[in-house]
């Protein structure tokens, strides 16, 4: 996790390859992503449903995607490049989906601009539910 000397800060960063650990709060929890293959939109990852906390999220660095659970049950997913500069989002806290860049927020709900200077929300990603596996892909 990344902090900006926020204090109330409740961030999760995900920085993960394939394998990878995952950091929430102080614990390190391991998080197993597979590539499932190529549909119309592009490759798919499966991510345990568990590693997605509910209210936040998680971002997949690597496919560029953060899946979210906005409320328990409901998962979103969305392009995880800010649209302010392009940064890619990397934390959460009690307002949403953070880009630490410029402290852009977005909705971890809908993608919507929560606090700017980004004007544009997240483009949205595609997320289906496989029993506890999650299906994102862009
Ligand atoms: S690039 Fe995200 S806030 Fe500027």
């Amino acid at each position: 996790m990344t902090s900006r000397g926020r204090g109330a800060k409740l961030g999760l960063v995900g920085s993960l390859g394939r394998r990878g650990a995952l950091r929430l709060g102080g614990l390190s929890v391991a998080a197993a992503m597979t590539t499932v293959g190529c549909g119309a939109r592009g490759p798919a990852t499966e991510v345990a449903a568990a590693d997605v906390p509910v209210g936040k999220g998680l971002v997949l660095h690597e496919q560029g995607l953060v899946v979210t659970q906005p409320e328990a049950g409901h998962f979103e997913a969305f392009d995880a490049h800010c649209t302010h500069a392009g940064c890619q989002v990397s934390e959460f806290d009690e307002r949403g989906i953070v880009c630490v860049c410029h402290d852009s927020v977005f909705s971890t709900t809908d993608g919507s601009v929560l606090h700017g200077p980004a004007k544009e929300p997240l483009a949205r990603a595609q997320v289906t539910t496989d029993g506890d596996r999650l299906v994102v892909r862009a």
